[in-house]
Order: structure tokens, then C-alpha cells, then sequence
């Protein structure tokens, strides 16, 4: 006011945004972007295949190169010609691998490991590792990597195989050496159980078993069955003719390639009233949030499979932890009790293709 001699003016920080504004600002503009871009099923249609060497294509279902980016699991299909070898190289982040069509073999850190259709291989982080075939027809796989997780906390890095790491020799595997701390010791024999566990699944190897969801499942990918990986998993679900699994709902990334057979599924924020998609062979289902979904094979007379992948076992625990108690896997029991009765005998075939 005129005249009283005092000054009205805001202090210049006062203008200035907070870290309470920055942070919130921060936010909502990553989850507003972040739903623009979902996308619940990838057809191959959506997929741009390139050749990316000679006789090697390579197409991304989801990632930030194919146009969709994830927080955990990215997922890409490989072809590779008749008499093509891939570069060897290595890194930071792990994958697993599922093998479509032909055979053919994936070295990993030297030694050959020869695979067929519905096979699954692991590379472990930091393992050179490249993959060939001889079949007349040519081979195709499906890779899905934890890469998102390890670019999210600025930690991936790709290397030539004959590139020198970050250390000499195979690192960050063989750490130990030197020094006699507990974290030391104890990073180095986790690093090595990461490393030295199961590479290889062979589909006959394991048996499709009747589950609680109404389904008959196998893992190909898991702990269970000597697996070390980031946390990747991945289980092969046969769908009975005309039949469904149970309705539940869990945090995302869950990735589901469909592997024969024709359906439809529902995704929805309540129960009830969702949105349904109706899928075929090739086609990707994307779990990517915490949403209600439920499959269903609509084939009356022959099975349908879903090859399921996620990062449940590490990140997911994590949250887990970090959210308790808030339920983050929910199967209502009235849900469970509609489910089919997978124990029954006449379950079609356990046939993998030639
Ligand atoms: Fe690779
Ligand atoms: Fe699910």
C-alpha cells in the first residue's frame, strides 16, 4: 500500500517450483504417458521385421525400438535363414529364448546347445552367446530380456564377445578374487548360481500338469527346475477345447504369446465389464497393469496355447515387499470355483511340432 513503506513483492524462491511440484509434475507426466501408449494385444501385423545381418531378421512385439516400450520385459522374434550364424556378443541383461519353428543350436560362453520347436534356452547376463542352424527351412524364436529393467537403472551395456569388459576377463562372474568381505563373496557365488544354472529345456523333458486355474501347464523357464535367471520365467498353458482359466488379477509386465489355437480374452479394471479381444497363433497378449483378465479357447474341438512370461520372482516380489499388506495377486475364491476341472483324463495330445 502507498505509503506504509513496506514491500508487498514475493520473495524471488517463492516463484520458484518446490520438490513437493517438481516431483508430482515429474509423475503425472510419466503415468499419463506411459497409458497413452498400452496396447493389450501385438499382432505380427504390428511387427516390423528387418534384416539386421545376412540372413538374420529380427522384428520387436514390444520394447522401446519396436514403438512400445516396457518397464520389465521386452519381446522380439528371430528369424535366421538356412546356414546363418548371428554375431556373438554379450550383455548385461539376460533373456530366454522360445524356439518356434526348424532347429538349429545357440552357443553360450562356447558350448552348443542344439534345440527343436517349443525347446527354451537361458542366457545369463554378461554370457557371449550366438545361435545358428542348418535346417533346410530355416528357424524361428521368440526372445523375451529383462533389458528394461537394466536401462531403467542405467545399467545396459551390449558388448562384441570378443570386445574386452568393463574388468578383464568374465565380468562381473568371477569378482572374488583379492578380496575376502562378506558383500564381495557374497555377490560372486550369486553371480555364479545366476551363471551356472539350467541353459537348456527340452518341451519333453517336462510334463503338462493339471493346475488349480483350470489349464494344464509346464515350466520351460523357472527356479523350480534349476533355472538361474533375473527373474524371468516362462510356462507353456494348454487351454482344453471350449475352455477358460480362472479370472484373477496381478501387477503387469506378464507377456503371453500365443503358440496355436484361437481365443479371446478379458482385460478390465472391474470384474466385469471390461474390454475382450479375440487372438490367434502369433499373436502377443500384454498383462501390462494391474487389471482383471481371463483367457478363453474359443475352439470346440482342438486345445489352444498360451506361453506365458514374466518377471514375477524377483521384481514383483520386490514389490511385494515394498507395497505389503496390499494384495498384489488376487484370485477370488468365487472366481477359482468357475474354473474347469483340469484333472479330467481326455486332455488332447502333448504334441510339439516336428
Ligand atoms: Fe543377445
Ligand atoms: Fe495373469
Amino acid at each position: 500500500m502507498e505509503g506504509s513503506g513496506r514491500s508487498v513483492r514475493a520473495p524471488a524462491h517463492v516463484d520458484a517450483p518446490s520438490h513437493y511440484d517438481v516431483q508430482r509434475d515429474r509423475r503425472r507426466t510419466f503415468i499419463e504417458r506411459w497409458r497413452e501408449r498400452r496396447q493389450e494385444v501385438i499382432r505380427p501385423s504390428d511387427v516390423d521385421i528387418a534384416t539386421i545381418a545376412p540372413g538374420v531378421l529380427r522384428g520387436g512385439y514390444l520394447g522401446t525400438d519396436a514403438g512400445r516400450p516396457t518397464r520389465l520385459v521386452d519381446c522380439a522374434v528371430h528369424r535366421l535363414d538356412a546356414g546363418a550364424v548371428t554375431a556373438a556378443h554379450r550383455h548385461s541383461w539376460d533373456a530366454v529364448l522360445f524356439v518356434l519353428s526348424g532347429t538349429g543350436w545357440t552357443e553360450v560362453d562356447g558350448h552348443r546347445y542344439a534345440w527343436k520347436p517349443w525347446d527354451a534356452v537361458h542366457l545369463p547376463s554378461w554370457a557371449a552367446h550366438r545361435h545358428g542352424t542348418d535346417d533346410p527351412r530355416g528357424a524361428e524364436f521368440l526372445s523375451f530380456s529383462s533389458e528394461p529393467v537394466f536401462e531403467t537403472l542405467g545399467a545396459a551395456w551390449m558388448l562384441a564377445a570378443d570386445e574386452p569388459s568393463p574388468t578383464a576377463g568374465a565380468w562381473p562372474r568371477v569378482v572374488a578374487g583379492g578380496f575376502a568381505d562378506a558383500r564381495t563373496s557374497r555377490l560372486a557365488s550369486a553371480a555364479r548360481a545366476a551363471g551356472g544354472g539350467r541353459i537348456h529345456t527340452d518341451y519333453d523333458e517336462i510334463p503338462l500338469r493339471p493346475n488349480a486355474k483350470g489349464t494344464r501347464s509346464k515350466f520351460l523357464v523357472d527356479p523350480s527346475i534349476g533355472s538361474g535367471t533375473s527373474g524371468l520365467t516362462m510356462v507353456m498353458t494348454q487351454y482344453g477345447p471350449g475352455l477358460w482359466q480362472a479370472k484373477h488379477r496381478h501387477p503387469g509386465e506378464a507377456v503371453l504369446y500365443v503358440v496355436e489355437g484361437r481365443g479371446h480374452s478379458y482385460f478390465g479394471e472391474d470384474v466385469d465389464g471390461g474390454t475382450e479381444y479375440t487372438w490367434q497363433a502369433g499373436d502377443l497378449l500384454v498383462v501390462d497393469h494391474f487389471l482383471w483378465h481371463q483367457h478363453f479357447n474359443d475352439d470346440p474341438e482342438r486345445p489352444a496355447r498360451l506361453l506365458r512370461v514374466h518377471l514375477m520372482e524377483t521384481m514383483l516380489t520386490t514389490m511385494q515387499a515394498l507395497l505389503d499388506p496390499l494384495p498384489l495377486l488376487e484370485e477370488p475364491p468365487e472366481e477359482m470355483a468357475k474354473a474347469p476341472d483340469a484333472t479330467v483324463p481326455d486332455w488332447p495330445a502333448d504334441r510339439r511340432p516336428e
